[in-house]
């Protein structure tokens, strides 16, 4: 069985876990031999490969990034992209797919298995939005990159008595700033799934103030003002359709400085948040992900995704996981609303 590899959209860390383990269990236990496919659906698209086995997936646990390269690629958005796919998979005698990737890598995987690619899905994402798992890989990392900024700015934010507003990745999902704010003990947490009042946070800003601390505000880059839309960066789109987000947070610091008179900051963590090395949990699910998803394989099962429930690692079919996506409950928003303030 020869099996093709591929890590797409934005990277995370724990993607390398997944290729090691993929490779270690399907060498060692069946015998497989694999291909990486490079940046994504980009790979199989242009037949653009690297030799993928023991030897070089050796070392790459503690990595963060993905040794294959990612890309935002459609092929669904490329005209005859689903065809050279195809004919790649067969020029190469690949027998089955491994795709790593979110909502939009595996949104494809979905297509492409309802046209007879034999393919198996692994759930990776900062963002934890995807639908039928409990948790995604590298969401655990950066949430503790974001508890690690957050700690660092109280300690800045009580010197200078200042608002700080810590602005965190999650275009329509805010479970990163949900746990990152409960974990680093924000003032206010706001997230997509929730429009905020902007003369709410002003009340909880000067409440915290009062209370002789200085409040750290954590806001989803894709969190909406009641009276107000998403702010963007600029209006161009991936192939999937997204814009750029980030600049709420420096609107919200402008609106908390104009109506409270008290001086406020901005810190955007962006792309640190998916950088440097998985922690202990993310390479452990990533593991235990990638030998699930040759059991898989191996037994033939194909058209399903590697899920967490639990604590066990199950089955469930691509689309469960693609078609919606796993927005925050309003009952854990409650929860940490308590805090506010
Ligand atoms: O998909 C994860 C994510 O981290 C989103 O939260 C964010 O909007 C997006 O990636 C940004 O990715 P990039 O800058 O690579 O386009």
């Amino acid at each position: 069985m020869r099996i093709g590899v591929l890590t797409g959209g934005g990277d995370c860390p724990g993607l390398n876990a997944v290729i090691r383990a993929v490779v270690r269990k399907g060498v060692k236990e069946y015998g497989y031999e694999f291909v990486g496919f490079r940046d994504g659906w980009k790979g199989p698209l242009e037949g653009l490969t690297m030799p993928l086995d023991l030897a070089s997936t050796r070392g790459i646990l503690p990595k963060g990034g993905t040794i294959l390269g990612s890309s935002r690629t459609n092929p669904f958005k490329i005209e005859n992209g689903v065809e050279r796919i195809k004919e790649n998979l067969a020029k190469m005698n690949i027998d089955a797919l491994v795709a790593i990737g979110g909502e939009d890598t595996l949104g494809v995987a979905t297509k492409l298995d309802s046209l007879g690619v034999k393919v198996i899905g692994v759930p990776k994402t900062i963002d934890n939005d995807l639908n039928n798992t409990d948790y995604t890989f590298g969401f655990d990392t950066s949430v503790n990159i974001a508890v690690d900024a957050i700690d660092r700015l109280h300690t800045t934010a009580e010197s200078h008595h200042r608002a700080i507003i810590v602005e965190v990745m999650g275009r329509h999902a805010g479970w990163i700033a949900l746990h990152a704010g409960i974990a680093g003990g924000a003032a206010a947490v706001l997230i997509p799934e929730v429009k905020f009042s902007v003369d709410k946070v002003c009340e909880w800003v000067e409440s915290r103030f009062k209370s002789g601390f200085a409040p750290i505000v954590v806001i989803a880059e894709g969190a909406i003002p009641q009276d107000g839309d998403m702010i963007t960066k600029d209006q161009t789109l991936d192939s999937f359709g997204h814009v750029k987000l980030s600049g709420i947070g420096e609107w919200l610091s402008g609106q908390i400085e104009e109506k409270t008179g008290r001086e406020a900051r901005v810190s955007v963590l962006g792309h640190i948040q998916r950088g440097g090395s998985p922690t202990a949990f993310d390479r452990v699910l990533a593991t235990r992900f990638g030998v699930h998803a040759i059991t898989a394989i191996h037994e033939g099962d194909f058209g399903k995704m590697v899920a967490l429930h639990g604590t066990k690692i199950e089955r469930v079919p691509l689309a469960s996981a693609t078609t919606n996506l796993k927005l925050v409950d309003p009952s854990l928003y409650a929860e940490a609303e308590v805090f506010f303030g």
